[in-house]
């Protein structure tokens, strides 16, 4: 299965100011006198900056714009890439920091220590059409429904004991999540419907609950049919799927799609870190019924994927408001995979059955 191309278009869309107002006011919860930073570079359309200042503005908020360099490689590098000290500067001062280009970053951590918010509109890295899958997963979706759902999800996951997902016909995975606390991966920092602040780092658009995965505990195989981000730039989906074996929490076999199993071994070797085989070290389930398998990792979210990370994530272990009881696996770099028709299995209940969430649960 290949990607899908989105809408791109070359002006701003009408529909980009409701959109913008949307997120301020129900995902952000925006107020009067607020330091806004919206952090950009070359990769974000100009009018998707002026439209998060300018709206912003005229919510009675100071708004400032600063644009850096674009960090070399893509969204796989992030915890490793050296930052401007002058963003970081900037950082300091904001109330609320509307992130188009940095995602995972220490100077971004360190703003949230602050009592900062962060809100990603772009995931990380903002692209020319950003603007189409926000205002499809966003502005033309019933965000309310997809938190209601999320937040059932997250609830499931930390009553299991154990997560089994099955891909194709004989691939299993296995995890003990005894003492793991599901997350809603909510994608919004406030729930409009509860009117109270559920995260203070979102990654729209929403939304993706799930697990933090314990490190050296995943055990079994996965057929990898959606979408790989890994060294290049862009992502990537397999023309057949690529199958990977986990041992004790750590990438010990790659197989399947020939082209692309080769390509990901060779990237492997040549890091020549064993940390980046560390995983799955998160495992999410979509569940925004706009999100298609695009470029923009709006493709995290489509309806009853799972998608799972590997290599670090030693940085959200950090964001969690109390110490978790298990580690987390730390490294330079982060990568993902997702599997498109996934059964989840938590315990003895079906919550994913080959890529069709179960209604009659969540
Ligand atoms: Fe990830």
């Amino acid at each position: 299965m290949g990607l899908e191309i989105p809408d791109i278009g070359l002006r701003a869309k009408p529909e980009l100011l409701p959109l913008t107002q949307i997120i301020y006011r129900d995902m952000c919860n925006l107020q009067p006198g607020e330091k806004v930073l919206i952090i950009s570079d070359a990769r974000t359309p100009e009018y998707l900056n002026h439209a998060f200042q300018g709206m912003a503005m005229a919510m009675g908020a100071d708004a400032v714009v600063i644009e850096g360099a674009s960090p070399r490689g893509g969204a796989t590098y992030q915890p490793s890439a050296v930052w401007s000290p002058m963003i970081e500067a900037a950082s300091r001062e904001a109330d609320l920091i509307i992130d188009f280009g940095v995602g995972y970053a220490q100077f971004i951590f360190d703003a949230l220590k602050r009592g900062a918010r962060v809100f990603s509109p772009s995931d990380g890295i903002a692209m020319p059409y950003t603007d189409d899958v926000l205002i499809r997963t966003i502005l033309h979706t019933d965000i309310r429904a997809v938190l209601r759902r999320a937040r059932k999800i997250a609830g499931l996951f930390s009553e299991a004991k154990t997560c089994r997902m099955i891909t194709g016909e004989d691939a299993v995975l296995e995890i003990d999540i005894a003492d793991v606390q599901g997350d809603m991966g909510a994608g919004t920092l406030w729930d409009p419907e509860e009117g109270k602040f559920i995260a203070n780092w979102a990654f729209a658009p929403p939304s993706q609950p799930g697990i933090l995965v314990p490190k050296g505990r995943p055990n079994g195989e996965v057929l990898v049919d959606g979408t790989l981000l890994f060294h290049p730039i862009y992502h990537a989906a397999p023309p057949t799927p690529l199958r990977l074996k986990f041992v004790d929490g750590v990438l010990t076999e790659i197989g399947g799609d020939p082209l692309f199993a080769m390509r990901l071994q060779d990237w492997l070797e040549e890091l020549d870190d064993e940390s980046a085989r560390f995983g799955p070290v998160h495992l999410n389930i979509g569940v925004n019924p706009n999100a298609l398998l695009t470029q923009h990792p709006e493709w995290e979210r489509v309806m009853g994927s799972v998608t799972c990370g590997m290599g670090d994530l030693s940085m959200l272990s950090g964001m969690a408001h109390d110490p978790l009881p298990f580690e987390l696996s730390k490294s330079a770099v982060h990568w993902d995979w997702t599997t498109l028709r996934p059964t989840v299995m938590l315990d003895d209940l079906v919550l994913v059955d080959k890529g069709r969430i179960n209604k009659d649960l969540c």
